[in-house]
C-alpha cells in the first residue's frame, strides 16, 4: 500500500546518499493531502493477524480516514448529545475520536462548571454505543474510552464519575453479534437511550436493537405506520427511576439498576 502511495500521490524524500533533500514528486500533493498520505500506519498496524482478517473482516481504519469520515458529520461529533452506533467497534477507532470531539465540545461549553463539565462528559459517553464480536476488542474499546474519559477529567479508578463511566460503557459498548442482533449471552441486543435531567440526575429508557432497527421503514412516507408518532410502536423495553452518578457507580456492571415500576 505504501508503495503505491508513493508512486499514485507522490512525495517528498531525502535521499540516504548524499543526506540532501532531494524532491521526488510525481503530482505535488497538497499539504493536507500530503499530511493525510504521511499520517498513514503501514498497514500491519491495522490488522492482528490474517486469521482474524480471514475469519470477522477485521481491518482497522487508518486515524486519518477516521478523521475525515468524521469531517462529514462534523457538526454531530460536535453535539454532546449526538448519538453514534458502530456495528463493528473494534477497540473503538471510531468512537474514541468522536468522543474526543465531544468533550472538546463540553470544555468550550462548561469549562466554568466543574459540576456541569463532569455531567455532560458522562453524557457525551452516555450517547456512544458499539457492538463488538470478538471479546478483546470489546474491553479494549471500553478501555480506550474510558481512560479518554479519565484523561479528561483526571479522574482515579475509585472516582464516582469513573465507576459511573465504567458501567455505561458496559451496558453501552456490546459484546454480540450485530448481524443476528443478539449479545453473546445470546439475549436479544437492548441499547439504553440515557438523558440528562440536570441538577445530577440521570434517566435511561432501554429499547430492542431489533426494534431500533425498524425505525427507519416505519417512518418512510408510503409506510401504512408513517401516520404514527414514533412514541406510539417504539415503546422502551424497559424504564428506570432517574439516577446520579453516585448510584450509577454502585450498579455493578451486568447487574442492571432497578426497574420503575
Ligand atoms: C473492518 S473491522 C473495523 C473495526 C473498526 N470499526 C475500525 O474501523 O477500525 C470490523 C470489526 O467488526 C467486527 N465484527 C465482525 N463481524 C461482526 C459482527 N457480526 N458483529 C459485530 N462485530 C463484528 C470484527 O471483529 C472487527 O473488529
Amino acid at each position: 500500500m505504501w508503495e503505491y502511495l508513493k508512486k499514485n500521490i507522490g512525495y517528498v524524500e531525502r535521499s540516504p546518499a548524499n543526506a540532501t533533500r532531494k524532491r521526488v514528486v510525481r503530482h505535488r500533493p497538497s499539504s493536507a493531502r500530503l499530511q493525510a498520505v504521511l499520517s498513514i500506519r503501514l498497514p500491519m498496524n491495522l490488522i492482528k493477524s490474517r486469521k482474524r482478517v480471514t475469519d470477522h473482516g477485521e481491518v482497522f481504519t487508518p486515524a486519518w480516514l477516521v478523521e475525515a469520515m468524521l469531517d462529514t458529520v462534523k457538526g454531530e461529533t460536535e453535539r454532546i448529545d449526538s448519538r453514534f452506533l458502530e456495528s463493528a467497534c473494534g477497540s473503538g477507532n471510531f468512537l474514541v475520536p468522536a468522543l474526543k470531539r465531544k468533550l472538546a465540545a463540553v470544555e468550550l461549553k462548561y469549562e466554568k462548571s466543574d459540576f456541569e463539565k463532569q455531567h455532560f462528559a458522562l453524557l457525551a459517553v452516555m450517547c456512544m454505543y458499539g457492538i463488538e464480536i470478538l471479546p478483546d476488542n470489546i474491553a479494549e474499546c471500553r478501555a480506550n474510552m474510558l481512560d479518554v474519559l479519565a484523561d479528561y477529567l483526571d479522574l482515579s479508578e475509585t472516582d464516582d464519575l469513573y465507576r459511573a463511566a465504567y458501567y455505561v460503557l458496559s451496558q453501552n459498548l456490546v459484546h454480540g453479534d450485530a448481524l443476528t442482533m443478539r449479545a453473546s449471552d445470546n439475549q436479544t441486543i437492548t441499547f439504553a437511550e440515557w438523558g440528562y435531567l440536570g441538577k445530577g440526575k440521570f434517566q435511561r429508557r432501554d429499547f430492542r436493537f431489533d426494534i431500533l432497527t425498524q425505525m427507519s421503514a416505519f417512518s418512510a412516507e408510503d409506510s401504512l405506520f408513517a401516520h404514527l408518532g414514533k412514541h406510539e410502536i417504539f415503546t422502551p423495553h424497559k424504564t428506570y427511576p432517574s439516577m446520579t452518578v453516585r448510584e450509577l457507580a454502585c450498579a455493578a456492571p451486568g447487574e442492571a439498576p432497578e426497574e420503575a415500576v
